[in-house]
């Protein structure tokens, strides 16, 4: 299996994604919020890429159907419903409905993977889950890590290694990598015992922090603590199997 891991989402526009499985990571926070929301109840989370369209998305679904969610500087948009903190997607907030979801690097990402055969949501807290559906396609995975405002974020790269170490060490998959997918695996390695505190320092960890976030880290760190499969289905990111 060919693995081609990009840092950030920058160059990815350029890349073949026809019968290719593209996984999308944003660790801080969106991919962890895509799974706290499918855990409670959301019947799926559309990813969209500004505020304007995401208006839009929610008054087509009505607002009995659809909830708006989203973040500018990791802080909630004005006259939407929730922000972009995992804690805020519970059963009384997202239950049975859509959430229309626009955050700054991550739901760009989505926005730009759709054309792959296969996109899978990823986090810290859903690497297992992913790693055994991208084991059983066995095709050419893209690792598309979200960053930060077009820069390398750690918390990303580091969950890139743990899901090509998962395919290598768990699945006994053979693996081709570009050098960023053999660097992710290196620096998973080396903070593999302490993924909590690789999360708080990372700068955007250390930022969300500084806004009153901190909650939000340990979430996002607790591996395989919400082990739930969303795949996009029509610009959707539903549960595998719905
Ligand atoms: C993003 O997509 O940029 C992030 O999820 C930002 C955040 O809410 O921390």
């Amino acid at each position: 299996m060919d693995i081609k891991l990009y840092l950030t989402p920058a160059p990815f526009g350029e890349i073949d994604l026809e019968s290719k499985t593209a996984v999308v990571i944003d660790v801080l926070r969106c991919t962890t919020s895509v799974c706290a929301a499918l855990m409670a109840g959301a019947r799926g989370v559309i990813p969209v890429t500004g505020p304007g369209e995401a208006g839009d998305v929610w008054a087509r679904i009505g607002s009995d159907m659809g909830v708006l969610a989203g973040e500018q500087n990791g802080i909630r948009i004005e006259n939407f419903q929730l922000g972009n903190s995992p804690a805020e997607f519970t059963p009384e907030s997202v239950g049975g409905k859509f959430v229309v979801m626009t955050t700054t690097n991550g739901t760009a990402a989505f926005v730009r993977a759709r054309k792959a055969d296969l996109v899978l949501s990823c986090g810290l807290v859903n690497v297992s889950r992913v790693a055994g559906r991208v084991a059983g396609e066995n095709r050419d995975t893209v690792i598309i890590c979200a960053g930060r405002e077009g820069q390398f974020s750690i918390e990303d790269t580091i969950c890139g290694g743990r899901l090509i170490d998962l395919l290598i060490s768990e699945h006994q998959r053979e693996v081709t990598l570009n050098d960023a997918a053999s660097l992710a695996v290196l620096l998973y390695h080396n903070s593999r015992s302490a993924m909590k505190k690789a999360v708080a320092e990372s700068e955007h960890g250390r930022y969300l922090a500084s806004i009153g976030f901190a909650h939000d880290l340990e979430t996002a760190a607790r591996v395989d603590s919400m082990p739930v499969l969303p795949v996009m289905k029509d610009g959707r990111l539903i549960l595998d199997g719905d």
